[in-house]
């Protein structure tokens, strides 16, 4: 075994089944580990590196910045963190803004909105939603085995069926605070909502007075193929939770409301010591910055059609799923799949025992699309 391996062994918490491979570093979409292998990274770090691992741009920034000032908490006033959230209100359209380090972080900071400013206790979800690991985030993530270890948590909250109007219809009520949904599903494996779903909920939301949480956390910051996916669908949440590819790998994380939401809220409600700090916000900052700058969100969608039609082509791929550069592809056997691509040098994550996920970083080019065909076609001979 690999001496790191081992060292991990003993001083670690045992939450995480790693992959067996010590990385030690990555630039574009590739990443190098300690025996001199290179791998294609089609997993970036869990849909975090959108700009590329060791991005020029942002790491020049985020120097910079270290250099000036790294943290002094939210007792004062720091330009980016203003900056930040002026561009986060001209790209998602939502007004006020709040930052976290992480993405289950986002979500409990959401929930507590929720239940704040509607004064309503019941939050519902969807069957195969994931929200992340925190008391309140995970009361409303739908895998049992991640919940009920660690039961009681938040409640009251019902699961609905993802794409069912009528376990919708039966699941919201006078009570329900808010909805919360992934408009894709990344965590299950790339599953979307289908529109007219997405439709009732916001139906249903002006009858019976609840708010709507998109959570964009994976979607979001042209993942999907739009700024958000919320701009595939066309709806306006009354918030929106936001982390992962935001830095590029640094940790930060948001929560948007509306103005209306806003006005529900109050001073010491919530808080943070790291959250929006200088150096997670300049880095947020020039990931936006280099997104636009190279028109990253168009080469989302160009790179995950050319994707698509590969894909589609392969006769052991029994489906694609999920636009932009987030897709999910059902194969025969996803697990085997993965561990072969890997020891060909591509990375991608098995999401279940028949599904794969492909999530590169938003800089992959066209050459390094048809690289990962080729080494995927390669699985074909495989294939019994
Ligand atoms: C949609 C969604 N929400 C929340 C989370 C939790 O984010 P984090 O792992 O940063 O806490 C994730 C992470 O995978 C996610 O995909």
């Amino acid at each position: 075994m690999n001496e790191w391996f081992e060292r991990e062994s003993r001083v670690f918490i045992q939450f995480f089944n790693r992959y067996p491979v010590l990385i030690e570093h990555g630039k574009g979409c590739w990443l190098y580990d300690s025996d001199g292998n290179r791998y294609l990274d089609l997993i970036a770090g869990i849909a975090c590196i959108s700009v590329g691992h060791g991005n020029e741009y942002v790491n020049s920034r985020i120097r910079e910045q270290l250099d000036r000032l790294v943290h002094v908490s939210n007792l004062f006033y720091t330009k980016p963190q203003i900056e930040l959230a002026e561009k986060l209100r001209e790209l998602t359209g939502l007004e006020r803004f709040f930052f976290t380090n992480s993405g289950t972080e986002s979500v409990e900071g959401a929930l507590k909105i929720a239940r704040r400013t509607t004064g309503k206790k019941k939050f519902v979800s969807f069957v195969n939603d994931f929200h992340g690991r925190t008391m309140g985030a995970l009361s409303v993530t739908w895998k049992e085995k991640f919940r009920e270890p660690f039961e009681p948590l938040i409640r009251p909250v019902e699961f609905a069926e993802y794409n069912s109007t009528e376990s919708l219809e039966n699941s919201v009520d006078r009570e329900t605070s808010a909805v919360i949904i992934e408009l894709i599903q990344g965590e299950a494996g790339v599953f979307p909502a289908e529109r007219e779903f997405v439709k009732r909920i916001f139906e249903l939301r002006d009858e019976f007075e609840f708010l709507v949480i998109f959570d964009e956390i994976q979607t979001g910051f042209g993942r999907a193929g739009e700024w958000f996916a919320k701009d595939i669908y066309g709806f306006q949440p009354d918030i929106i939770t936001l982390a992962k590819s935001m830095g590029n790998g640094f940790p930060a994380g948001a929560i948007g409301i509306s103005e209306d939401v806003h006005r529900g809220v109050e001073r010491g409600d919530h808080g943070s010591t790291f959250g929006g700090n200088p150096l997670a916000c300049t880095a947020s900052l020039a990931t936006i910055e280099y997104i636009e700058k190279e028109n990253l969100v168009e080469n989302s969608r160009r790179m995950g059609e050319r994707f698509r039609k590969g894909l589609e082509k392969m006769d052991f791929v029994k489906e694609v799923r999920g636009s932009g550069l987030m897709l999910g592809v059902t194969v025969d056997d996803a697990k085997k799949m993965q561990e072969y691509l890997m020891e060909n040098g591509v990375l991608v994550n098995a999401t279940s025992e028949k599904d794969i996920r492909i999530i590169p970083p938003l800089t992959i080019s066209p050459e390094e699309v048809d690289i990962a065909l080729a080494v995927m076609e390669g699985w074909k001979s495989k294939v019994v």
